[in-house]
């Protein structure tokens, strides 16, 4: 058996596959974000800890852990942790969907536009690079105090492990990476105020890190000395999960954040698209990325506000027909295709008959249209495999699902256990890490247990509702977070 631990953004997810590679059962514990300023989004790296030994335990209560062979990791991208030279947490992480760095990032592009070609990507205020020029210039002691950095999951491996290391996924998502070479970019460190010797070892996510020492064996209840994989960063380490490591496999991710996903073998820099053209967590291999910051978060969202639960709205929503409003998803800002970390979600064409359903349609309709936007800045350089495989929190609901297909014109096809996702895939390569399992062994694909093809007749509409979703964010660009 082995053990796959995701730092998610909302929980930490503890998963149990078989020797088969089959996944056995899962466990997760929340987590809570905290957003001291707005546009701010934290975490309590103890929080990880703690939410993992939860996940770990409630786990084993319902399957024992006796058989446990080896433990691999994912987590949530881009955030920075920061240790001092003895190791200690200096501040709250800073997460993927943070966007203070904005100014940092217009600078970057200004100064330095020859960096986004080899860093995969534009200079965006969720990676980890821009945050620490930030730190310099607003929190300049504690800077001068950094000895190390980690990405999530990695600190967690540094707790388990003891090791400094991370994958090629991880890695790309800091902007320091150069992707094609596969190595820290001494020119990205120079702009972003980063000594290279802070950065983790990059590693493959099938590569041992270390055996689990005996401090959090004895938290996790687990035995100590067992094997511990690098594992991956979320969007690799969820590719694993449904098969897409050989060239030309992909995926849509449905989960706080959104992603189309699709593996190539060999770095294709689109930047100009806004696209993430990345390092994979397994040898040789490389990602095309549409990454949306609001997946299917503005559904939850929608209910917090309404304080209705998120299959109620749905239901209302199905049979909410006419008078649909037009949404803007972007809580967070958006990285595909805008790069506009200022812009925020809107309503608009709101009527006196106007609903609680008719506004929830309008939001599953909007994560449609964020999905037509990523697709269309993804074929300017890889084609979408189709029937196209859908994962993530957000495929529980069919009416999502069936509006992305319709509004993007792409088949989609919903994996058996596909709410698992990145945790399932850091136990598989937890068993490569240990050679009982090949590489191969991880190009296996769920069944599917619904497809979703579009429907003709929703082609008209939803192209016209594409062209004035457009044209609102084209409007309100300019107004980005009104103060
Ligand atoms: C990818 C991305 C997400 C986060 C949060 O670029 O931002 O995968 O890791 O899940």
């Amino acid at each position: 058996m082995y053990l796959g631990i995701d730092i998610g953004t909302s929980a930490v997810k503890a998963s149990l596959v078989g020797g088969d590679l089959a996944l056995i059962g899962s466990a997760s514990a929340p987590l809570t974000t905290q957003s001291p300023r707005a546009g701010w989004s934290e975490q309590d790296p103890e929080s990880w800890r703690q939410a993992t030994i939860q996940a770990v335990r409630d786990l084993g209560r319902v399957h024992p852990l006796d058989g446990l062979r080896a433990i691999g990791l994912s987590g949530q991208m881009h955030g920075a942790v920061l240790l001092d030279a003895t190791d200690r947490v200096l501040r709250p992480a800073i997460l993927w969907n943070d966007g203070r760095a904005e100014a940092v990032c217009a600078a970057l592009d200004r100064d330095h536009p020859e960096l986004a070609a080899v860093a995969g990507v534009r200079p965006m205020p969720g990676f980890t690079a821009p945050k620490l020029a930030w730190l310099a210039a607003h929190e300049p002691d504690l800077h001068a105090r950094i000895a190390r950095i980690c990405l999530p999951k990695d600190h967690l491996g540094l707790w388990l492990h003891g090791a400094h290391v991370t994958d090629g996924c991880d890695a790309a998502g800091t902007w320091w990476f150069d992707q094609a070479a596969r190595r820290w970019s001494p020119d990205h460190c120079a702009a972003t105020a980063t000594d290279p010797a802070w950065l983790p070892e990059p590693l493959e996510g099938t590569d041992l890190a270390g055996h689990l020492r005996p401090e959090a064996a004895e938290a996790l209840g687990l035995p100590a000395g067992l094997p511990v994989a690098v594992g991956g960063g979320d969007a690799a380490a969820g590719a694993v999960s449904v098969g897409a490591v050989k060239p030309g496999r992909g995926f849509i991710s449905l989960g706080t954040s959104g992603q189309i996903f699709v593996t190539t073998d060999g770095y294709r820099a689109a930047p100009e698209a806004g696209l993430h053209s990345f390092a994979h967590c397994l040898p040789g291999q490389w990602f095309q990325m549409a990454a949306m910051l609001n997946g299917a978060r503005p559904m939850s969202w929608f209910a917090e506000v309404t304080g209705q639960s998120v299959a109620d709205l749905l239901a209302r929503a199905e049979t909410a027909d006419d008078d649909i409003p037009l949404f803007l998803p972007y809580l967070t800002g958006e990285r595909t295709p805008h790069g506009d970390s200022r812009i925020r979600g809107s309503f608009c064409g709101l009527g006196d008959a106007t609903g609680a359903g008719e506004m929830m349609r309008a939001v599953v309709e909007a994560i449609a249209y964020a999905f037509c936007d990523g697709a269309e800045a993804l074929r300017r350089t890889t084609e979408i495999p189709e029937p196209l495989l859908a994962i993530g929190g957000g495929t529980r609901s069919d009416l999502l699902l069936q509006t992305i297909s319709d509004a993007t014109g792409l088949t989609l096809q919903r994996g058996a256990g596909a709410e698992t996702g990145p945790a399932l895939g850091a136990a598989r390569m937890a068993a490569v890490a240990i050679g009982a399992a090949s590489l191969d062994d991880l190009d296996r694909q769920p069944e599917s247990d619904r497809s979703f093809t579009p429907r003709p007749e929703t082609a008209q509409r939803h192209a016209a509702r594409l062209d004035q979703y457009r044209a609102l964010y084209a409007a309100l660009k300019p107004l980005g977070s009104p103060a």
